[in-house]
């Protein structure tokens, strides 16, 4: 009897372990701390840092799961180009890249001081900029592709007139395509509402 209670203890506990699991994922602890180091090396004061403005807008993640893959495909994109960048502005010891013109190497570290030695600062950054790409490369392949995709778009040399009578002849199918895929999204809107309207008819 008792053995059966904890057993059915121990199956309850792991089941609802590998539900949290599922439902949710939880910053590792290691990659928090990497993070509040690092914000103790880039220091700013607190109006600053929380003027209602944040650098990357919640607005896309209201949306529906392919979109916010989209949008965080982006944003993880954005973050390996930003710590690729931080990486690079950081002091290098040796001699021939030792400062730039702007900064000396000796103003710099003497400017950044005691919150963690450059080593460190730039342990924590490349630890940073290998997870992101990790997780880039992991799960969020399609999603690169549909943003290549939307990059080149932005490249279209609109007044080029190869360009435009090109564009001109190729509209018919893309039109035709827009349209087919604006038609389905309603028709699934619609079923949705039906879907709905069913199951409260049921319970009434
Ligand atoms: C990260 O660490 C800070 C400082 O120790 C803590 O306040 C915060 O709750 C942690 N965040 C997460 C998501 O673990």
């Amino acid at each position: 009897m008792k053995v059966a209670t904890a057993v059915r203890a121990v199956v309850c506990l792991s089941v609802w372990l590998s539900v949290c699991q599922v439902s949710g994922f939880h910053l590792p602890p290691k990659m928090n701390r990497t993070i509040q180091n690092l914000l103790q090396h880039y220091k700013i004061p607190p109006q600053e840092r929380f003027n209602g403005k944040p650098v990357f807008s919640k607005e896309p993640l209201t949306g529906r799961l392919e979109t916010k893959r989209v949008f965080m495909g982006g944003v993880l994109e954005t973050y390996e180009k930003l710590f690729s960048k931080m990486l690079r502005q950081l002091p290098t010891p040796s001699p021939q890249t030792a400062g730039n013109e702007d900064h000396p190497a000796s103003d710099v570290s003497a400017a950044q001081g005691a919150a963690g030695s450059d080593t460190e600062v730039k342990e924590g950054l490349g630890d940073l900029l290998e997870m992101i790409r990790n997780l880039r490369k992991h799960s969020y392949q399609d999603e690169e592709k549909v943003l290549q995709g939307l990059h080149s778009l932005k490249t279209i040399q609109l007044d080029n007139t190869v360009v435009q009578s090109k564009a001109l002849w190729e509209l018919p199918w893309l039109y035709e395509e827009a349209s087919t895929l604006s038609h389905m999204q309603m028709q699934r809107k619609r079923r949705r509402r039906q879907a709905r309207r069913s199951k409260s008819h049921q319970r009434a």
